[in-house]
């Protein structure tokens, strides 16, 4: 048993919605440039008693009870964030803390940008075969807002808050998971050891260009893995950083717009949090079939990458 089925998953999003008339009153821009250029017409930002670590607790908390699980089942909590409200406590340690999970398993928080949860996955499932369990916690969370700058047009129109958790199995159903790196500046975000604010600035053109080629050779080396073919899979869940950028891949791989599930529209791009967000929303609106492959694919700063090919329930 060496692959990862997903089981349950939850989801928190921040009480602020903040709509792109209203970003258009706060910075030089327009509903119809945000919306042609990115698909993004709505994002949830923290309201200042809530941070990435709340929103984790909440979404985790969630998984956990539609998992039917007790909190004694729980190998591992991994929690993937660039957004944590502190260096330590980790997330993933207050997480423990909250939903009562045993001390003697590991909690730890990871930072793979935009492939955090693609990454959080493979260290779950490490900790897993390393140290025994059958069940592990991935999270993945983030408060961007803390990180802009509320007056860059170029950035701050991108990026919402939210959670999403899932419980994985260790388990034999198809799986197959690839990740990469490529040390590079074109999307940097400040942190503490850093002189001044130093707020999320992008070369978006760049990025734009990474992401487009990231996505489908992702998506291939995951397929030719399991051998499985697109059809065969239920969903592509790809990162949600912009609209365009998945459809220039659809367009590439001439494949079925309809599986490639989108909700940028609403929550903006919220970096690890964005795939498990959507798989939440896909289980909760029934979308997710039991027992049919999906696929999920992140990209982002690092830059970072990563595939993978998973089974929901059976
Ligand atoms: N509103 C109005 N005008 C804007 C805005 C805005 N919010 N932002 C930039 N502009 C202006 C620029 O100032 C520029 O004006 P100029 O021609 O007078 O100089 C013009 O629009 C074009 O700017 P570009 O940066 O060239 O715009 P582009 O068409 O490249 O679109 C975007 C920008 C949407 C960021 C695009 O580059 C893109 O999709 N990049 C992908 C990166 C991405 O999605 N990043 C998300 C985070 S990274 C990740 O998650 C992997």
């Amino acid at each position: 048993m060496n692959g990862l089925q997903l089981i349950a998953t939850g989801g928190a999003l921040p009480g602020r919605t903040i709509t792109n008339d209203a970003l258009s009153r706060m910075v030089d821009t327009s509903d119809a440039w945000i919306t042609s250029r990115t698909g993004i017409r709505t994002r949830h930002w923290c309201t200042e008693d809530e941070s990435a670590a709340t929103l984790a607790i909440a979404a985790a908390r969630q998984a956990l009870d539609r998992s039917g699980l007790a909190p004694a089942d729980i190998a591992c909590c991994v929690c993937a964030t660039l957004s944590a409200p502190d260096a330590t406590p980790s997330v993933a340690c207050q997480v423990q803390a909250a939903l009562g999970l045993p001390e003697n398993r590991p909690a730890l928080d990871i930072n793979a940008a935009c492939s955090g949860f693609l990454y959080g996955m493979a260290v779950a499932r490490g900790m897993l075969t390393t140290l025994g369990g059958q069940y592990a916690l991935v999270i993945g969370c983030e408060a961007l807002s803390r990180l802009m700058d509320p007056t860059d047009r170029s950035t701050c129109v991108l990026f919402g808050d939210g959670a999403g958790a899932a419980i994985f199995r260790l388990a034999d159903t198809p799986f197959a998971l690839t990740l990469g790196a490529r040390g590079s500046d074109v999307l940097h975000a400040g942190g503490p050891s850093r002189e001044g604010s130093a707020p999320i600035t992008m070369d978006g053109k760049a990025v734009f260009r990474f992401a487009v080629d990231a996505l489908p050779k992702c998506l291939h080396t995951v397929l030719d893995e399991t051998r499985l073919t697109l059809d065969d899979l239920s969903w592509v869940v790809c990162h949600q950083a912009n609209s365009r950028i998945i459809d220039h891949c659809i367009k590439a791989l001439q494949a079925d717009p309809a599986k490639f599930y989108k909700n940028m529209d609403r929550h903006g791009n919220t970096s690890a949090a964005s795939i498990p967000v959507a798989l939440n929303e896909l289980a909760e609106s029934g979308q997710l079939t039991p027992g049919r492959p999906l696929a999920c694919i992140g990209f982002g700063g690092g830059l970072t990458w990563g595939g993978a090919i998973l089974q929901y329930k059976e």
